[in-house]
């Protein structure tokens, strides 16, 4: 793994662009826990069953009391040693851009700038009837939240399955992902689309594509470089003494 770890960083040295997509492993050892997996379920639901706007439309209440869970989660962990070498990371590479599905912000509390949060932000919410968002950093916003200016019923802002994505995050995501000259994936089962496909347009457009997991994804084959292991152990080693 040392070679491979090295062979890596040249590769990170010489780079001038670098993308890297992350997914809810970079978090885990901060304490949150991941979708899939051991620590996947909240009460009997899996975390996936809620995530969704049909799960909403059925129960807000149960959806808010499970959000509401990970918030009061979330506001209690720290970002770890992962989070802060990429945002170490950012300022040797000349072109530096942050593809997360999570939703935990911890990315840009380790410094992060060129952020895009293609799930959303869990710290925001947003009316469901004027539409408008906001930021609230409250940890628990109980089972009826309502907007300020309407009294509309609030949600969370992140993207829940079956959604679309925003846009013109998703195509700042592909146009980083295709015009990068290595890009990193960190902790992500590679399950869920679009952000399963942004490794494969990188490695199509001629991207090197290393993967840091502590188990083999579907990603893995196509990879040019797996590393196994924690986040927080292997993507710090990719910073150190950079020269
Ligand atoms: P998953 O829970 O599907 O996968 C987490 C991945 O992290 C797994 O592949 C683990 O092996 C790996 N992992 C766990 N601990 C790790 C560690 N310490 N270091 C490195 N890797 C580790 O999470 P995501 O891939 O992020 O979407 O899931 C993608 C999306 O599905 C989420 O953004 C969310 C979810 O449902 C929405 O909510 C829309």
């Amino acid at each position: 793994m040392d070679n491979e770890i090295a062979r890596l960083k040249g590769a990170l040295i010489e780079a001038q662009r670098v993308a890297v997509l992350t997914g809810a492993g970079i978090s885990a050892e901060s304490g949150v826990p991941t979708f899939r997996g051991e620590g996947g379920l909240w009460r009997k639901y899996r975390s996936q069953e809620l995530a969704t706007p049909e799960a909403f439309a059925a129960n807000p209440g149960l959806a808010w009391e499970f959000y509401n869970w990970r918030r009061s989660l979330i506001n209690d962990v720290e970002y770890n040693p992962a989070h802060k070498a990429l945002a170490e990371l950012e300022e040797k590479v000349p072109r530096f851009t942050l593809i997360s599905q999570n939703v935990d912000g911890l990315h840009l509390r380790a410094g992060s700038k060129n952020l895009l949060e293609i799930h959303g932000n869990i710290w925001k919410v947003r009316c469901t009837r004027c539409g408008k968002i906001a930021v609230d950093f409250t940890p628990d916003l109980g089972t009826s939240p309502r907007c300020k200016d309407c009294k509309g019923l609030l949600r969370p802002h992140v993207v829940w399955f079956g959604e679309n994505l925003d846009h013109d995050i998703l195509q700042a995501a592909l146009d980083a992902s295709m015009k990068c000259d290595v890009m990193l994936v960190i902790g992500t089962s590679a399950m869920v689309q679009p952000s399963a496909s942004f490794p494969v347009e990188a490695k199509s457009k001629g991207a090197l594509v290393a993967e840091i997991n502590i188990e083999s994804t579907p990603l893995s084959s196509y990879a040019d470089i797996t590393l196994l292991g924690k986040a927080g152990d292997i993507v710090p080693r990719l910073v150190d003494n950079w020269h």
